[in-house]
């Protein structure tokens, strides 16, 4: 047994012992999306897994940018040079996003990714889809092509788990086998081991400052983190999914840093859409394990929650938005918050945390 065999089979005697303690056993669907997720080999140098940036410990986003959300807010690819041009949303809770679409109010919503460009409409599932896009990304895994990422899967400890789930067969089409791995994937994203819903405000016992701060995400932030339950989910998921322009500023980190595939501008769903009537927008991010989850927005601007919650209050006293146009300035910008109020809000968001 080499010692990535190892080290795998470790990770997950571990990783079923716990959950079997806390949860029902995962399907063995699950569980062969949770040996994907953590495998490293899905990379080219096999230096990073999903969990690589979208980590346990950190609220399944990029602990490398949660430990220094001043400095470090976009991820660092398998290559060990490149960087992506946007921060690392968390990967729970995206599962109940929809395929993207016009709502009834004419409103984009659904997809995934900030700009929603893993829109779903190929698989029916856009967070099947999105599990496609990191192998191949250069800025990321790096992998060449979909048979060489298939080839991986058939030569790892779990294959037999594969066939298991998806029959004899199931390595024998490279088309078919690489949407079976991104539907294993996303269903093990949607488990109770990602997609947990324990935090304090799932389990009750809020202190009086927490139910202050909900009270005031209720008034002030739930036309688009909305606090009711919705797409099906047991509980709230705090966004809407929709697509918003707040105006967050350009990231010098980010802007400066040639080893970043970021461009100038960013404009988000516009320019995914190429529409200029969306141009800044960008989704709406759930605010579960936000306290884990640093640095904050699209570009990693806001290193902290008091930073982001203060800017949604007042645009006041911060350099320009980004993308001027589209701006929302009915919703944010103009809260009328106190420091004492934004304080209550920050408190609340850490009993977001599973
Ligand atoms: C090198 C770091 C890195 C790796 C590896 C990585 N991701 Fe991501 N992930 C990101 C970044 C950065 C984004 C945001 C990119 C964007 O929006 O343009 C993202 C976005 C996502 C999203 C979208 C969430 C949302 O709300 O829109 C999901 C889900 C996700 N990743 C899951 C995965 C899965 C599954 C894998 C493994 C197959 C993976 N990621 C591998 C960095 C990474
Ligand atoms: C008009 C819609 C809207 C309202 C109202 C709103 N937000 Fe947001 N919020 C967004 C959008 C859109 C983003 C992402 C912006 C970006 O990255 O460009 C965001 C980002 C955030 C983030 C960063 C999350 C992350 O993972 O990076 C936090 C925290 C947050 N909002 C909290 C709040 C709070 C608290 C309130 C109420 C005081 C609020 N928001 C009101 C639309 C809104």
């Amino acid at each position: 047994m080499n010692k990535t065999v190892f080290l795998t089979a470790l990770c997950s005697v571990t990783l079923v012992s716990s959950a079997a303690l806390a949860a029902p056993a995962l399907t063995d669907m699950q569980n062969l999306g949770r040996h994907l997720y953590v495998d490293k080999d899905l990379s080219l140098k096999s230096t990073q897994s999903c969990a690589t940036c979208h980590h346990y410990n950190y609220g399944f986003a990029d602990p490398t940018n949660s430990r220094d959300p001043y400095f470090t807010v976009v991820s660092l690819g398998d290559d060990g040079v490149s960087k992506g041009g946007r921060n690392a949303p968390t990967s729970a809770y995206a599962g109940y996003s929809p395929i993207l679409s016009l709502d009834a109010d004419g409103a984009w919503q659904g997809g995934m990714f900030w700009d929603g460009r893993k829109t779903g409409e190929t698989l029916g599932d856009p967070l099947a889809e999105q599990a496609q896009g990191p192998p191949l990304n250069p800025v990321e895994m790096n992998m060449g092509s979909i048979a060489d990422v298939v080839d991986r899967v058939e030569a790892a400890p779990y294959a037999p788990l594969f066939l298991k789930v998806f029959g004899k067969n199931a390595f024998d089409n490279d088309e078919l086998a690489w949407n079976n791995i991104a539907r294993a994937i996303a269903d093990y994203e949607r488990s109770h081991e990602i997609t947990a819903f324990t935090s304090r405000y799932d389990k009750g016992g809020l202190t009086a400052q927490e139910g202050r701060g909900l009270d005031l995400v209720k008034a002030n932030c739930s036309k688009c983190h909305a606090t009711e339950a919705d797409f099906g989910a047991p509980a709230a998921l705090f966004t809407t999914y929709r697509y918003e322009n707040i105006g967050v500023p350009v990231n010098d980190l980010v802007l400066n840093d040639e080893a970043s595939a970021y461009t100038y501008p960013d404009n988000g769903l516009g320019g995914f859409l190429n529409n200029p009537d969306e141009n800044g927008k960008f989704k709406i991010p759930t605010l579960r394990n936000v306290a884990l989850t640093a640095p904050y927005s699209h570009n990693g601007y806001f290193p902290t929650l008091t930073s982001i919650v203060s800017f949604h209050n007042s645009r006041e006293g911060w350099p320009e938005p980004e993308v001027a146009e589209n701006l929302n300035i009915v919703d944010v910008g103009n809260m009328g918050l106190s420091d004492q109020d934004i304080e209550d809000i920050v408190v609340f968001l850490h009993a977001l945390t599973d």
